[in-house]
C-alpha cells in the first residue's frame, strides 16, 4: 500500500512508519518541518504539511491508498487542536477521494464498566483530562464521517517506548487491561496493532482499544 502517515515525526508515528516499512508498504511521512529523524528507507519520503489545513491534506493524500494518523497537539497548541485536525483530515480525504483512515486516538473514551469511561474514573490524572476530552470530541467528529472507512485505534491507558512482541489484544470501545487490572501497551506493539488494522480493515467504523 502507499500510505500517507500524518504525525510521522512523533513518538508513536515513527514506530508506525517503521512497522509499515518493515511490511513492505511505501510511506509518505508528514510533519510540519518536513523532517523525520531516524528513518532511512528508500520506500519512505518525508514531506512538510499542516494537518489543520484541508487543502494541504487533500494535496498530500492524493494518490495514496490510505491515510494513517499519529497526530497529537504540538507543544504550543491547546488539546482542542485535535478536533481542528480531524475536521481538516476528513475534509482533505474527501477532496482527494481517499476513503481509508486509521486514526491514533485516546483511551479516555473507552469503557471500564457498563456506564463509565476511563476519563470519568477517579484514578484518571487531572492533567491528562483536557487531552482526553479533546480526543473524545475528535472521535465524535470521526463517527459522523460515514462516507469514509475509518477506524479510531486507541492505546491502552499507558503507552511507552518498549519492545515489539507482536502480541496484543483488542476490544471494541473497551479498555484492554490484564488480569491485575493494568492497562499497558508498548509503542512498538501499538504500531503493530494499527498497521494490522490498516491491512485487515476488521475495525472499520469502530473505536478499538488495544493492550496486553
Ligand atoms: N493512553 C492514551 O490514550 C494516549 C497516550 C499517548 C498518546 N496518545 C495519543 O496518540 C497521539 C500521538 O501521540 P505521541 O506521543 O506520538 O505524540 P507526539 O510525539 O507529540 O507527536 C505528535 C505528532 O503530530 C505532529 N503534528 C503536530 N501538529 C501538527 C500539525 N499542525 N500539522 C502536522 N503535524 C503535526 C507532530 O509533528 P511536528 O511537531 O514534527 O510537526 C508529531 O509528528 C496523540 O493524539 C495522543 O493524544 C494517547
Amino acid at each position: 500500500m502507499d500510505v500517507l502517515l500524518l504525525g510521522a515525526s512523533g513518538r508513536i508515528g515513527r514506530r508506525v512508519a517503521a512497522e509499515l516499512l518493515d511490511r513492505g508498504h511505501s510511506v509518505t511521512g508528514v510533519s510540519r518541518s518536513g523532517t523525520v529523524e531516524g528513518i532511512d528507507d528508500e520506500a519512505f519520503v518525508a514531506v512538510a504539511g499542516d494537518a489543520t489545513d484541508p487543502d494541504q491534506i487533500a494535496r498530500l493524500a492524493a494518490g495514496h491508498d490510505a491515510v494513517a494518523s499519529a497526530l497529537g497537539p504540538g507543544e504550543d497548541d491547546s488539546p482542542e487542536v485535535l478536533t481542528e485536525m480531524i475536521e481538516a483530515v476528513i475534509e482533505g480525504l474527501r477532496r482527494a477521494e481517499v476513503d481509508r483512515l486509521v486514526w491514533t486516538g485516546g483511551a479516555g473514551g473507552l469503557r471500564v464498566g457498563p456506564d463509565t469511561r476511563l476519563v470519568e474514573t477517579e484514578e484518571f490524572p487531572d492533567e491528562w483530562e483536557p487531552l482526553a476530552r479533546a480526543a473524545i470530541d475528535a472521535y465524535g467528529i470521526l463517527e459522523g464521517a460515514d462516507d469514509l472507512r475509518w477506524t479510531y485505534v486507541a492505546p491502552a491507558a499507558l503507552i511507552e517506548p518498549g519492545e515489539r512482541t507482536g502480541e496484543y489484544r483488542t476490544a471494541e470501545r473497551e479498555l484492554v487491561a490484564d488480569e491485575d487490572g493494568d492497562s499497558y501497551i508498548s509503542m512498538e506493539d501499538f504500531a503493530v496493532a494499527l498497521v494490522d488494522e490498516l491491512e485487515s480493515g476488521d475495525g472499520v467504523g469502530s473505536y478499538v482499544g488495544t493492550g496486553y
